[in-house]
């Protein structure tokens, strides 16, 4: 985005700050490696939607439903690629904002499957708030559906709810991602996002990763999370 807005009278001395980092790119599965990681959204689009409990909805979420696993897709033998895709385009992410000295590491904190209904399905506005980064690859899509989109909005805290501008409009432009068979993108957690309404002739199929962003294991440094084998179970001391 332009540090400088251009205006009928000219350059306005507007700064837009916080720039939001979101990678996309466009994987190329292999045929035997994308038809398995379609075919375990299409269990899981015709063993739960199929469920009478669930049939109504026009989305499913793997994370929402509580059913077990349903969040562990990336233990399975299918999602084996994807997981060695994201490690590698998560690296330049962070090598690219940090550095490579970042010495940070990332978690696969869950994955689940996300299937949007043909005739309008959607998710709706919301943040992954027990995550850094999140990253979503479409297995499935309409080609062009022109539809669908992933839109990222402005977060609206900073001044707009004491300010009557239209503030979230306007951060909001360039914040729309068409989904493509096979791309990968990948964003803050905290960074508020949806759904719109899809049209298809196909399910719009996705996976979602929440990741763990952490020190290396015995590098805590201050504001950081250590890693997970720093951590101790409150409840795993013994009161003798
Ligand atoms: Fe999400």
């Amino acid at each position: 985005m332009n540090s400088l807005i251009s205006s009928a009278n000219g350059s306005m001395p507007l700064h837009w700050l916080f720039p939001t980092p979101v990678m996309q790119v466009d994987l190329t599965p292999d045929d035997g490696i994308a038809a398995a990681m379609h075919q375990q959204l299409e269990v899981f689009d015709r063993d739960v939607f199929g469920d009478p409990q669930f049939s109504n909805r026009n989305n499913l979420t793997g994370d929402l439903l509580g059913i077990a696993g349903l969040d562990q897709l990336h233990r399975m033998e299918a999602f084996v690629w994807l997981n060695h895709q994201i490690a590698e385009q998560v690296s330049l992410y962070l090598i690219d904002l940090l550095g490579p000295d970042h010495g940070l590491e990332v978690h696969i904190q869950k994955a689940w499957p996300v299937v949007c209904s043909p005739d309008g399905g959607t998710i709706e506005s919301h943040t992954h708030r027990n995550a850094q980064l999140s990253a979503v690859f479409y297995v499935c899509t309409e080609e062009d559906p022109g539809s669908g989109e992933l839109e990222f909005q402005a977060p609206d805290t900073y001044f707009s709810h004491v300010m009557a501008i239209p503030f979230r409009e306007a951060t909001v432009s360039g914040g729309v991602f068409a989904p493509k068979q096979h791309r990968l993108l990948l964003f803050p957690s905290d960074l508020r996002h949806r759904v719109l309404p899809y049209e298809g002739g196909v399910p719009r199929y996705s996976v979602s990763y929440d990741l763990a962003v952490t020190t290396a294991p015995g590098q805590g440094r201050e504001m950081l999370t250590p890693h997970p084998m720093d951590w101790v179970p409150l409840g795993g001391f013994s009161s003798t």
